[in-house]
């Protein structure tokens, strides 16, 4: 049994509410919300506004991924619209520590992301403070890509790491997540599972995350 995110991104954003209120009638875990700022990822996706008017209809929790360069100035505002995972990237922030005690102060939970080229060793020293970590398995900027191969042997290597350390975050996959891809990652210790295209372009969504979820 694996955790699902699915991931916003890929909704039918001229009826959000419809595609929102699906996810409430699934099984989803939480919803994943990608925020890109077009300048630490080619691409821009939305913003305050938009969470803004769907969070009270929404009843699963938030897990909001940052693809933004400084995100600790917007922490505390992620944390005030709901969200309950703060995701930020690790190629982002140059004094990690201190942006994850940042989150936590919130009462937010704290999770890192790692970019497809950044190794799992990297976080050695990070992994006991953190509740997620999230491994990019697409270069982040753009839901329907291809899922990189790679992140199935980084998962097991964060499995270990999280093992060796006797640390409790959970381990998150992010791109190109379908049912074989999704089946692989479990077997290598993955937790949670986040979906965009897989689940929003199915013909049975709610379906969908129901097989997701039984892997
Ligand atoms: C990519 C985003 C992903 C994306 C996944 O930058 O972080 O969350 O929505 O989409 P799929 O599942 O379609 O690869
Ligand atoms: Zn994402």
């Amino acid at each position: 049994m694996s955790l699902v995110s699915p991931s916003l991104l890929s909704a039918d954003f001229a009826h959000l509410a419809s595609d929102i209120e699906m996810i409430n009638r699934s099984e989803a875990d939480m919803l994943h919300l990608d925020i890109m700022d077009g300048v630490f990822v080619p691409n821009i996706s939305f913003g305050f506004p938009v969470i803004e008017s769907f969070k009270d209809i929404c009843t699963k929790p938030l897990d909001v991924h940052l693809m933004i360069v400084e995100p600790d100035k917007f922490i505390e505002n992620f944390a005030k619209i709901g969200a309950t995972y703060i995701n930020v990237h690790y190629e982002a922030c140059t004094h990690l520590h201190r942006t994850i005690q940042k989150i936590k102060a919130t009462g937010a939970k704290a999770a890192v992301t790692l970019n497809p080229h950044t190794p799992v060793c990297l976080l050695e020293d990070i992994v006991s403070d953190v509740d997620m970590v999230l491994l990019m398995s697409v270069n982040p900027g753009y839901g329907g890509q291809k899922f990189i191969e790679n992140t199935l042997s980084k998962t097991r290597q964060l499995r270990e790491l999280i093992e060796r350390k006797n640390a409790s975050a959970l381990i998150e996959i992010d791109g190109g997540v379908n049912l074989e891809t999704g089946r692989k990652l479990v077997e290598c210790g993955a937790d949670i599972l986040v979906a965009g295209n897989f689940v929003f372009k199915s013909q049975d969504p709610i379906e969908t995350i129901k097989s997701l979820k039984s892997l």
